[in-house]
């Protein structure tokens, strides 16, 4: 949600931001623009919508661009105000002598909009932002230290900020200053680079200084400075990028969204190679840092997380309880918050996030970190908020995920807690699972291949997904460990294609979601082989007799059955424990089409972003 990109050094500054800009549009935004010092002043570009509309404005100002080697610039996805282009960053002061970028929210700016009012400000935007631009330029009035004022002015914000700043007396020099909002550093020779993300300074640098919390930064082309609260200067340490600028392109696919879901195989390879060394080795979890005299005090088990996250927290609930026998709470952080949760040292808290960066899960976590519980953050970004905020800490580590919907993230975080249900149940001691674990191990290991062969024929699903392209409403059935699949395979489809997709428990159809039924809402059902395949049938049966059409993802179908089914979708053998992390391939792959035959923005859906940042 909003992305930031600062650079000073010898290149052209607009194209360095409009670069670093492009590399953040997975975050979400909806209008964009830039700050170039050139001539001792600012010369401010914003456009409504796209960075192309952007570009565009640009265009025209050749001069200005070619002559620029300073500036800042921002994508911005509305909080307060409508994305509007006198809404976009960056913001002014009245004289205009200072320009600021911010992704957060500024909690009292009301109480402060009010108080600068009174003190001769000039609002243009129903921002928060222009009131933190305005409060800055007041304390600069004050200090003629454009440093001093940021340290000044965010002692009286509330809320969370990531601040980039300039001024025009203070030439060469960028001034940042964070809380509860990402920023990083990217750290150059005779040049800085400042963003919210890595995606954004990868082809220009892989050493970066993270800025944490309350501190302050001053950024010149040969020097980078930062400061604590007290304003005590102090040596952040110089990180190595883990990333190459190789995994920000779409390497050949049209969309992000569809190579993401074709590293699945790889990725899963990747995590297996450092935890399970073959199907009768125990799994290494040298991540996690309770010994097992502490794991075998665990009394429950609380999983907070949001949209897809939570999904992959409600298969680990189902694999957790069935093999560790620990009872597993899943909640949706927003509503973990605000309310007297229990929790204690015996209970182990997980949170699950993609981004480890989504504002509802980092208080959550904080919540539940007060009452004494360990942490573990299962996070795609070991570099995130929430992975300091763990105990433990299980990097899923599945590399850059562009595309807003979050395909291959997921299948790193089913993975992550299948190997911790093992390992959990191995830490215990229960041996009288050592023979199912061991199976499920064997399955682990056979996974890249089984999902590498879906997506080797996907003409069956293209023809589906082209087939009921056109409906407007959809219904997604399982049961047990696949009733999360439902959810998950219900939200790709609602955020890529925006047709009204819901998952149900295929046994709650019959108590209410049937009414809706006729020929004009597809069911889509996910069977697999096990304990709940005859009653799910039994619901598509149901299904079938008001006209719906069906659609059936199974790993097996009975001659007999198979007329009862409008289109089938037949995936490799696997176990009900394990079928989740195939199903989902199915079910991401129809979501994709479908949006793809619509010619829906797939990798960057409306009103959506990568990163949530606000609660
Ligand atoms: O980064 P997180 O995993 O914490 O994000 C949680 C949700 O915002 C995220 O999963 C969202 O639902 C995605 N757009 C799903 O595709």
């Amino acid at each position: 949600m909003c992305g930031i990109i600062g650079y000073i050094g010898d290149r052209k500054a607009s194209e360095v931001l409009i670069n670093g800009l492009s590399h953040l549009e997975y975050r979400g935004y909806d209008s964009a623009g830039i700050a170039l010092r050139y001539n001792d002043k600012f010369e401010i570009y914003k456009a409504q919508g796209k960075l192309i509309n952007l570009i565009n404005v640009i265009k025209p100002h050749q001069d200005v661009c070619l002559a620029s080697n300073i500036g800042i610039g921002h994508i911005r996805w509305a909080t307060h105000g409508l994305p509007t282009e006198i809404n976009a960053h960056p913001h002014t002061c009245n004289c205009k002598s200072l320009v600021l970028v911010h992704n957060g929210i500024i909690e009292n700016y009301q109480e402060l909009k009010e108080e600068l009012l009174k003190k001769g400000s000039k609002f243009l935007s129903q921002t928060d932002t222009e009131v933190a631009a305005h409060l800055i330029a007041y304390e600069y009035d004050k200090t003629k230290d454009l440093h001093l004022a940021m340290q000044n002015a965010v002692k009286k914000i509330k809320g969370a900020f990531a601040f980039c700043a300039m001024h025009k007396n203070e030439k060469d020099k960028i001034v940042i200053a964070k809380r509860n909002a990402p920023l990083v550093i990217g750290v150059g020779e005779g040049e800085n680079f400042v963003a919210s993300d890595i995606p954004a300074i990868i082809e220009y640098t892989k050493k970066a200084i993270y800025l944490a919390d309350n501190q302050t930064g001053i950024v010149t082309k040969d020097s980078i400075k930062i400061y604590d609260e007290e304003g005590n200067l102090i040596n952040n340490k110089i990180e190595h990028l883990p990333f190459e600028a190789i995994a920000i392109s779409k390497m050949g696919y049209k969309h992000f969204m569809l190579k993401e879901i074709h590293e699945q195989g790889d990725v899963v390879r990747n995590i297996l190679s450092s935890k399970l060394e073959g199907a009768k080795h125990q799994v290494v979890f040298d991540e996690f840092k309770l010994s097992s005299e502490k794991i075998k005090k665990i009394t429950r088990i609380q999983i907070i997380a949001c949209g897809t996250s939570l999904h992959a927290g409600m298969v680990g609930k189902y694999i957790i309880e069935e093999l560790a026998r620990i009872p597993v709470d899943v909640e949706a952080s927003s509503e973990y918050i605000y309310r007297n949760t229990i929790a204690d040292e015996n209970t182990l808290v997980i949170g699950i996030s993609q981004s480890g960066e989504t504002a509802d899960t980092i208080t959550a976590i904080k919540q539940a970190k007060e009452k004494g519980s360990h942490i573990v953050i299962i996070t795609n970004r070991a570099d995130s908020t929430m992975a300091r905020l763990a105990d433990s800490l299980l990097p899923v580590s599945a590399g850059i995920e562009v595309s807003v919907a979050a395909t291959k993230s997921y299948m790193a975080q089913l993975i992550s807690l299948y190997l911790l249900a093992f390992y959990l149940t191995e830490q215990k001691g229960i041996v009288e699972y050592d023979s199912i674990i061991q199976n499920l191990k064997q399955e682990l290991i056979e996974l890249p291949n089984k999902i590498e062969m879906l997506l080797e024929n996907t003409e069956n699903i293209k023809n589906i997904a082209k087939k009921y392209s056109s409906y407007k409403d959809f219904i997604f059935i399982a049961r047990g460990i696949n009733y999360p699949s439902a959810l998950e395979g219900a939200l790709k489809l609602k955020e890529i294609s925006y047709i009204n997709a819901t998952g149900y428990g295929a046994g709650e159809l019959k108590h209410g979601p049937i009414a809706m039924l006729d020929e004009n809402m597809p069911v889509l059902a996910i069977l697999n082989t096990g304990i709940v395949y005859d009653k799910v049938l039994s619901n598509c049966e149901e299904a079938r007799a008001r006209q719906a059409k069906l659609i059936g993802v199974t790993n097996y179908i009975a001659q007999k059955d198979k007329d009862l089914f409008d289109d089938l979708v037949l995936i490799p053998q696997i176990s009900d424990l394990m079928s989740p992390a195939l199903n989902i391939v199915v079910l991401q792959l129809l979501a994709y089409y479908i949006a793809e035959y619509l010619g829906k923005d797939v990798d960057q859906p409306r009103n959506l972003a990568k990163s949530v940042t606000v609660e």
